[in-house]
């Protein structure tokens, strides 16, 4: 599944599963429209930061084809797909990668008051 496989995970969390770098895609509530646009402007939005994160820590950007856009578009609305979505879904190296990242991290790192 792309959301794992483009490494979007290691960032966002999908049922609490992911890292924290980027807030979670947790789909909204209810039926709704979606506006492809309004979710790559979402993204563009966050690609300065995305882009930044994404080359410490993979080395590279994420490139996506328009297929897989539209892919993971759906993916982040649909909570049908969401529900089947956890943590068994993710590679162990995966796993680890994300409790990598976030180690160290400010949110996570609290700084010892006594150094
Ligand atoms: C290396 C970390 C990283 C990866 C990988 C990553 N993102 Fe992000 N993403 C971020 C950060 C940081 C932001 C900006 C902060 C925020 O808005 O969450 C962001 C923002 C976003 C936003 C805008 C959120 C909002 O509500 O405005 C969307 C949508 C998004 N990312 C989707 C994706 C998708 C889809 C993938 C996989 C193809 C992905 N991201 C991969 C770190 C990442």
């Amino acid at each position: 599944m792309l959301f794992v496989g483009k490494g979007c995970v290691v960032c966002h969390s999908v049922n609490g599963v992911g890292g924290d770098e980027g807030r979670p895609l947790d789909a909204p509530a209810g039926r709704q429209l979606v506006n492809p646009f309004s979710f790559s402007a979402r993204m563009w939005r966050g690609a300065e930061m995305m882009i930044a994160v994404q080359q410490d820590v993979f080395g590279e950007q994420i490139y996506l084809t328009g297929q897989e856009l539209f892919d993971i578009i759906g993916f982040a609305y649909s909570r049908a797909e969401q529900s089947l979505f956890g943590e068994a879904d993710v590679p162990h190296d995966v796993l680890e990668l994300i409790e990598h990242t976030d180690e160290g991290h400010p949110r996570h790192g609290h700084p010892d008051p006594h150094t």
